[in-house]
Formats: C-alpha cells, sequence, structure tokens
C-alpha cells in the first residue's frame, strides 16, 4: 500500500501504524456500528450480506472472519452456516472485539472470537473452509495477510473480500470520494460527539487513496495461490467484492513424485 499522507496520522503513535490503527478503532468501537450504517445510508449491510452469499457458507462451514471489528460479518456467517458452523471472529483491537462479543451473544451458532493479526494467523494450515475479511485490508500488510489467509484456506475453500479499494478514474468515484473526505469526518465527529470519531474518518479515506487497484489487488491475490471467481463492485467503484479459490490439489501421479 501506498503510504503517502498516512505517515502524519502514524506519529501520532510514535509512527507505529499498527498501534494507530489499534487505538482509533479503540476509539470508537462502541459508536462504530451506528457511524457506518449512518454514513453507508445502510448499504453496509447489503455489502455484507453479499459478500457472505458469494463465498457460499455451507451449513456446518468452517469460517474464519478476519479484522471482524464488531463482529458484523462473523454474526452472518454464523446465521448462514447455522448450530453446527464455527466461525472464528479475529480482530487485534480489544474494544472492537468486546463490542462483538455483546452482540454475539445472541446467536446459537459456534462463535469465537481471538485478538491476533491477520498478517500472523494462529491457525494451522490449510484447515478452514471459508475466510472473510471486510473493510479492513487497507489497514494491513496487503500480501503477508494474503499469504496467510492463503495458508490457512482449505483446498477448494473460499475467500470473500469485501474492501474499499482506490477507484479508476470517473466522475462517480471521485464525488463518493470528496462525499468520504470532505463531509464524513466533521459530521462523525459531531454524530459521536468525539474527536477520535473524526480523526478515523478523516483517515479512512486517505487509506482509500493509497489502497490497492483492484488489478493490484487480483495480482497479489493470484500470487498468493489463489484463483479469482467474482470481481464486483457494490458501489461507486470504490466498494469492491473479489471472492476467490484456493485450487484443488492436483493428484500426483506416479512420475511426478
Ligand atoms: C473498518 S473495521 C472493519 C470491521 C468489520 N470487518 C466490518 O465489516 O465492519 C477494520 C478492523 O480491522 C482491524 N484490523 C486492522 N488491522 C488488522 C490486522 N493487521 N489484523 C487484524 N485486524 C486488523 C481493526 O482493528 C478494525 O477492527
Amino acid at each position: 500500500m501506498r503510504g503517502e499522507g498516512l505517515e502524519r496520522y502514524w506519529q501520532r503513535a510514535g509512527g507505529d501504524r499498527r498501534r494507530f490503527v489499534d487505538e482509533a478503532f479503540a476509539g470508537v468501537a462502541a459508536d462504530y456500528d451506528r457511524l457506518v450504517r449512518l454514513f453507508s445510508g445502510g448499504l453496509d449491510r447489503r455489502w455484507r450480506q453479499r459478500c457472505i452469499e458469494a463465498c457460499g457458507v455451507a451449513r456446518g462451514g468452517w469460517v474464519l472472519d478476519c479484522a471482524t471489528g464488531t463482529g458484523a460479518l462473523a454474526v452472518a456467517a454464523a446465521e448462514q452456516a447455522g448450530v453446527t458452523g464455527r466461525v472464528l471472529g479475529l480482530d487485534t483491537c480489544g474494544p472492537m472485539l468486546a463490542e462483538a462479543r455483546r452482540k454475539a451473544s445472541r446467536i446459537e451458532a459456534r462463535l469465537a472470537w481471538v485478538q491476533a493479526e491477520v498478517e500472523r494467523l494462529p491457525l494451522r494450515s490449510e484447515t478452514v473452509s471459508t475466510v472473510t475479511l471486510g473493510l479492513g485490508l487497507r489497514h494491513m500488510d496487503v500480501k503477508g495477510a494474503l499469504g496467510e489467509m492463503c495458508r490457512v484456506l482449505a483446498p477448494g475453500g473460499r475467500l470473500a473480500l469485501l474492501e474499499f479499494l482506490r477507484p479508476p478514474p470517473g466522475v462517480v468515484p471521485r464525488v463518493a470520494l470528496a462525499y468520504l473526505r470532505w463531509l464524513v469526518p466533521p459530521l462523525a465527529g459531531l454524530a459521536a460527539l468525539s474527536g477520535a470519531a473524526w480523526t478515523l474518518a478523516a483517515y479512512l479515506p486517505r487509506t482509500i487513496e493509497a489502497a490497492p487497484t483492484v488489478p493490484d489487488l487480483v495480482e497479489v491475490v493470484e500470487n498468493a495461490g489463489l484463483r479469482v471467481l467474482l470481481i464486483k463492485s457494490l458501489f461507486a467503484h470504490v466498494v469492491w467484492l473479489v471472492v476467490a479459490m484456493k485450487p484443488l490439489r492436483r493428484l500426483t501421479s506416479e512420475g511426478e513424485r
């Protein structure tokens, strides 16, 4: 990810991006769901539903939701996976996970939470049937994260990335970015009555400008060893859904051994 314009935010945490991101999300955890719902005009729920549908979470499936935040995607996956399913939500930010735990207490499916980095997943290789990641890839080392998510996916398993990506040129994406850059930060600050919400909302559009483009991301996904199945713009060529599959292993013939 290109980091121009982002370093001055990281300076607030001694130049440490991980710490800045953790502190920023910790500061808005209690208001996160409300703010996202408000500023996406309620579309966020639909984006997550599309994401879960597109990766075909099966009844009884084993799902890992990376950068789970307050657990919205994990809960949607758990509803799909049913009581025999297993869903693990993973995030680095304790207060976001605390919100997720609260939300999930109503859900029957086997949901668990872990505080860890996507770039260092605490899971064995080739064990997970579905991996999801919503709106968090811009905050991490994209290649490292893709490598790890591919490592834990079982052959035939699917990965779904729901993400704000750097859009192609055009009036519609430019209007969407202007909305995120100039209107959302002060309104988020007012809505949450918090400087933390303003800071995070001001940081987010800059991460979109520094994010991979769709072709960049597809290249990283394929280099990680996955086959891309679906690329879809969900909003203004800024919010994208990318679904990929880990190929099944070829049966080795005697001659290939
Ligand atoms: C915008 S929130 C997205 C939450 C949720 N997936 C959703 O769809 O609303 C981004 C989340 O990514 C988490 N995060 C950022 N970098 C991470 C990393 N390297 N490993 C794990 N989680 C990370 C943050 O703590 C934050 O909770």
